[in-house]
């Protein structure tokens, strides 16, 4: 509609010249009108918000225009829980008996920005069943955006490295821990793919999942990387292995017990 206003602005003053400015002051005039006859409003982010378990995290919430809102009433609540408070403002004081157990000790505000109407909730801690939806409400204005949030959890994969019965070696990747549910790739030295089998997905009864992929691969030389990821919170972890000869690698060291793999490898 500002485009509208603008087109229609201009070809006014084509036809009436002058008469263009009173039009445009009167769209200014009105607007202001608008402004102070209570039109305000409380935004929050059209995004999912992303946090990682263990994380603190900052649900965003704002007054506009800006208004203090350290003498409102704020209300943060999940209405899919009981009692739904994630945390009660009132006129200046936090009413933490109302809030919701599971947010006890983990949820506050940044009070010397409610003045500024910066309403924005500080989650700590993050635990994986705070995803879900919250509401920012503010009763003076009636309005309570919804700001939903999305919790990850993530780990570094391990690799394990064995002799396979095929006379290569064994690399075995496993990441425990991992929530939504990621992918496992396999890596080469130069950044490339390399194709495994399908990835063993297990979920525990915390509802993490473990993923573990298996790549057999030829003696020589050779560095892989055990990529797992998860495209919904943007989350990659990796862990790098060489695969090398021992014989080619090592200085030999005549009476020490023998190593349980022929094959000399490391992780960086
Ligand atoms: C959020 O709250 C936690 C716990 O009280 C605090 O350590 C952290 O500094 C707060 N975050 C910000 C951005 O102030
Ligand atoms: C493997 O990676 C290490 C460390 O990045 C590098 O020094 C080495 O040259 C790599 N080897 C191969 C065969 O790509
Ligand atoms: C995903 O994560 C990367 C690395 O942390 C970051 O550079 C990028 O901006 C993120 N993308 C989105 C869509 O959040």
């Amino acid at each position: 509609s500002k485009m509208r206003h603008v087109t229609d602005r201009q070809t006014l003053k084509f036809q009436y010249g002058a008469f263009t400015v009173l039009v445009f002051h009167s769209v200014v005039f009105l607007a202001v009108i608008h402004s102070c006859s209570g039109q305000s409003d409380v935004i929050g982010p059209s995004q999912p918000i992303v946090a990682i378990v263990g994380d603190d995290v900052i649900l965003p919430c704002h007054l506009v225009p800006v208004m203090n809102a350290f003498v409102m009433t704020v209300e943060w609540a999940r209405p899919d829980l009981d009692p739904r408070f994630v945390l009660l403002w009132r006129v200046g004081v936090e009413l933490a008996s109302k809030k919701h157990p599971a947010y006890r000790g983990r949820t506050s505000l940044f009070t010397d920005r409610l003045k500024h109407g910066d309403v924005s909730l500080n989650l700590s801690s993050v635990r994986l069943s705070d995803e879900g939806r919250y509401r920012c409400f503010i009763p003076k204005l009636n309005k309570s955006p919804t700001i939903q949030l999305v919790v990850g959890a993530v780990s570094s994969p391990v690799i394990l490295v064995t002799e396979s019965s095929s006379g290569g070696v064994l690399l075995q990747c496993e990441a425990k821990g991992w929530y939504p549910e990621p992918e496992v790739v396999w890596l080469d030295g130069e950044g490339n793919p390399v194709p495994a089998g399908p990835a063993e997905t297990l979920r525990g009864p915390d509802d993490l999942y473990t993923v573990s992929s298996k790549l057999t691969v030829e003696k020589r030389h050779s560095n892989f990387t055990c990529r797992v990821q998860q495209k919904t919170i943007n989350q990659t972890r990796e862990t790098h292995v060489q695969v090398a000869d021992q014989s080619f690698m090592l200085p030999r060291t005549p009476g020490t017990p023998g190593t349980r793999y022929s094959w000399y490898f490391w992780f960086f």
